[in-house]
């Protein structure tokens, strides 16, 4: 019996479009499907490569225990465990006005953030959209990009009135830059490599904070980079300046990363700098990099193979091409081209439009998980609108099951970093709140729990002693706690300049 498709309507996706769904008479039988029983089939297989057994994941938080060691141990290691010259928790009485600017994987952000103390902030900002091209061309013309935009909102936020810039005056900055960056000190940064995509030339191996500098003196600003940051770290010091039990801070968007605060005596690598060893030191720990190249830990399938080998890295950020908001849409997209080759799903219709590498959004997987719909009015609208393909319930519950089944993945593999983490900090028996940010981590349903689920998984009831929580806005508030926690050691004489 055909399924009835009553109520047609519209729904509005997280990335603004509107699709439209509409009723059809026509029976779904007139092209051929596969069946419900095929689709059941396929999903076992699915269901096995997918999942990740609690075994396995307390294999890979050993091996990730081990390299986050590693890499604080030596330097130059795959997950290179950045120092970031950030030193200790913001007191919360940090105050004034600074401006941030975020660089992070789809669009850049301008802030004028006003600190008030007592954990309380303002904030004013505007976003600006990053064309694919400007992710790849030269260097200096992204920075320059950076830079314009910072001017622009400069001046159209200067004036007398509250929470504006006074004319003239002059602001300390905070750059977020969400790509690893080895530091020397808190306003410099050794681009090791893009990631997310990027490929901009001439940048890899320089000092973006002198590049970005260079760019500012082109508009005149006034305007000093006081400090470059990572997003993990802005979010670690923004989270913990509004809620001190914050111990770790995540990033599950486009890119994922962690950041935790260390002591410098443990950080091995850094013994020749005589930094007092009685501080701590906030670590930006580039865990995506994980099991990059050598591919020893982590369970990839064939499509997992595929994704990296067909990306502008082939062998690099192993680990984030298993979890990213820039990746899980492709994973599905493979396999739906895979069953689409095999002659399982499609038969008789054109299905260009679905070959095309990228073109499936991981928003789509949120919102195929999230229909409320017994027949899955959500699904027939995202398949009928961006891809023109008809589907059957049969095929829509299998599309949804397979969402599942990768996202939950993801999910349990970012608690096995969080569980490397907590396991080389000995946080487990007094508990941690872990400031967590990100589209996949805010909008992706159920990720979080997920998340928790696999830090049980992991560690038994005592799991549960690790939270996660929607963090502060790490690239705009904490990029300006961090510029005045900079300016204040800079005044006290505490600046380490080595
Ligand atoms: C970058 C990190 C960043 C993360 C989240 C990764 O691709 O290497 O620096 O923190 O994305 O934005």
């Amino acid at each position: 019996m055909p399924a009835s498709r009553r109520g047609s309507g519209s729904f509005t996706l997280l990335t603004g479009q509107t699709i439209a769904i509409h009723t059809r008479t026509q029976d779904e039988e007139d092209l051929p499907h596969a069946t419900k029983k095929t689709m059941a089939d396929h999903l076992r297989k699915y269901e096995s490569l997918f999942t990740l057994t609690p075994q396995r994941m307390r294999m890979i938080v050993e091996a990730f225990t081990e390299t986050l060691e590693l890499g604080l141990n030596k330097p130059n290691q795959i997950v290179p465990m950045i120092p970031t010259f950030v030193f200790g928790w913001p007191t919360g009485q940090e105050k004034g006005d600074f401006l941030a600017l975020d660089l992070g994987g789809t669009n850049l952000r301008v802030c004028l953030v006003t600190l008030q103390g007592d954990g309380k902030f303002e904030i004013s900002q505007t976003k600006y959209r990053l064309t694919e091209e400007q992710k790849q061309e030269d260097g200096q013309k992204l920075f320059d990009f950076c830079a314009e935009c910072l001017n622009t909102f400069v001046e159209t936020n200067t004036g007398e009135g509250e929470g504006q810039l006074k004319p003239g005056q002059s602001l300390p900055l905070g750059f977020t830059f969400s790509y690893p960056c080895s530091q020397e000190r808190i306003d410099h940064g050794e681009l090791i490599r893009w990631t997310k995509g990027f490929g901009a030339g001439n940048t890899e191996g320089r000092d973006v904070a002198e590049m970005f500098k260079q760019s500012l003196e082109k508009f005149q600003l006034p305007i000093k980079l006081t400090a470059l940051i990572n997003d993990t770290t802005g979010t670690l010091i923004a989270s913990h300046y509004v809620n001190p039990k914050t111990k770790i801070a995540v990033i599950f968007g486009t890119g994922c990363n962690a950041a935790y605060m260390e002591h410098v005596k443990d950080i091995a690598k850094m013994e020749h700098l005589g930094i007092d060893p009685g501080a701590d030191m906030a670590i930006n720990c580039e865990w995506g990099a994980f099991d990059s190249f050598e591919h020893e830990h982590l369970p990839r399938t064939k499509y997992d193979i595929i994704v990296d080998d067909t990306s502008n890295k082939p062998g690099e950020q192993a680990f984030e091409k298993l979890i990213s908001g820039r990746y899980l849409g492709e994973i599905l997209r493979l396999v739906l081209c895979e069953l689409i080759d095999e002659g399982v799903l499609f038969l008789g219709q054109n299905t260009y439009k679905l070959e095309k590498p990228y073109c499936f959004d991981t928003a789509f997987l949120s919102l195929m998980e999230s229909d409320p719909t017994d027949e899955l009015l959500m699904i027939i609208g995202i398949f009928t609108h961006f891809f023109a393909l008809e589907t059957t319930l049969a095929e829509r519950q299998f599309f949804r099951a397979l969402a599942k089944l990768i996202g939950r993945r993801a999910a349990r593999l970012s608690s096995c970093g969080i569980a490397a983490i907590v396991s080389k900090m000995g946080y487990l028996e007094e508990g941690c709140s872990v400031g967590a940010d990100g589209s996949l981590y805010n909008k992706y349903p159920g990720f979080a729990d997920r998340v928790h689920e696999g830090l049980q998984d992991i560690f038994g009831d005592k799991g549960r002693n690790i939270v996660t929580y929607h963090a502060e806005d790490g690239s705009g508030v904490g990029s300006a706690i961090i510029a005045a926690m900079t300016k204040h050691r800079k005044d006290a004489g505490l600046y380490v300049n080595v």
